[in-house]
């Protein structure tokens, strides 16, 4: 992976750490994106502590806030020549409907809105690398989710675990969609479930009986940061994968998402209201 430039978000912890640090180790550039200053400083410092490469950095951004992810694009292109991988990983996870600043509720704000709208707003970074790759860390829950348009704006019987499965499905029509626009590129765009992960994930915002649920099934059933990142690393940097493009993987392995991810119609739908809800201007991709 040397010579190879990969930006990565919400690599302060968890997952996303760990896949940094295993890029890193690989010898690739690794840039990560944090939402605190503190954390990023020392998550860079312990990435180059770790793996001896000097060649690691960090961008600031809040994932839930369009004008941030904006503002963490024009960073981004003035402080990096191309992008060889962009791995969208931040994600959470959040007890209460609660609508984001940009009036969208804070699930699909966070773990969807964030993927379509900085990947589109660096797809001619990416574009500029030899064979950019696009990973998307989705999650095995998107089977049980369904797409609720009204419920990205208005709180329909909010329900923390379906706004999170609906969440994590969008991740996959997401995916397939831009596999789709991308064809003929060099860029292949694939999404995963990194399995049941020993994180934090729902102990940050969670209430204290619902954080103790987490800890304890992750504790009992969970597997480690280290083969939580494996299907990330993989995407990212093998050559298995070169030219694969559209897919969803388990165990490093391309897995059937939901069936219902064979609707063409909702996919297109997600999309159109992506657009509406977070617009592009002008991309490479909306003319
Ligand atoms: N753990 C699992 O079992 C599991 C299973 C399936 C899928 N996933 C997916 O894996 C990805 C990583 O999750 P994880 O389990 O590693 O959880 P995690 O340890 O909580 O990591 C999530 C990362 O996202 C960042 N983040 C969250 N909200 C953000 C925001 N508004 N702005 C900027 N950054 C934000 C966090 O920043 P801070 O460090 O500042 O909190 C953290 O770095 C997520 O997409 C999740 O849906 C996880």
């Amino acid at each position: 992976m040397t010579n190879k430039i990969i930006l990565i978000t919400g690599a302060t912890s968890g997952i996303g750490f760990q896949t940094a640090k295993d890029l890193a180790a690989k010898g690739a550039a690794v840039y990560i994106v944090g939402r605190n200053k503190e954390r990023a400083e020392e998550a860079v410092k312990e990435i180059i502590a770790h793996t001896g490469n000097k060649n690691a950095g960090y961008f600031l951004a809040n994932f839930s806030s369009q004008k941030s992810i904006r503002a963490l694009a024009e960073d981004v292109k003035q402080k990096l020549p191309r992008i060889d991988v962009l791995i969208n990983n931040a994600g959470a996870v959040f007890p209460d409907f609660q609508l984001s600043e940009d009036g969208l509720e804070m699930t699909i704000a966070t773990n969807h809105f964030a993927y379509f709208l900085l990947t589109n707003l660096l797809l001619d970074l990416i574009k500029k690398s030899e064979a950019g790759r696009i990973v998307n860390v989705s999650s095995g829950s998107h089977y049980q989710g369904k797409l609720d348009f009204e419920s990205f704006t208005k709180n329909k019987g909010y329900f923390t675990m379906f706004a999170y499965a609906q969440s994590k499905l969008a991740n996959v029509f997401f995916t397939q969609e831009l596999a789709e626009r991308l064809a003929g590129t060099n860029i292949t765009v694939n999404c995963l479930h990194p399995g049941m992960v020993k994180t934090n994930i729902g102990n940050k915002e969670m209430p204290w009986f619902s954080s103790h649920m987490w800890t304890l099934i992750t504790k009992l059933a969970g597997i480690t940061l280290k083969d939580g990142a494996k299907t990330s690393v993989y995407l990212a940097s093998s050559d298995d994968v070169k030219n694969v493009t559209g897919k969803y993987f388990d165990k490093c392995k391309i897995k059937k998402p939901a069936k219902i991810t064979l609707d063409k119609t909702l996919q297109k739908k997600l999309w159109e209201v992506s657009e509406l809800y977070c617009p592009l201007q002008q991309t490479c991709l909306n003319g």
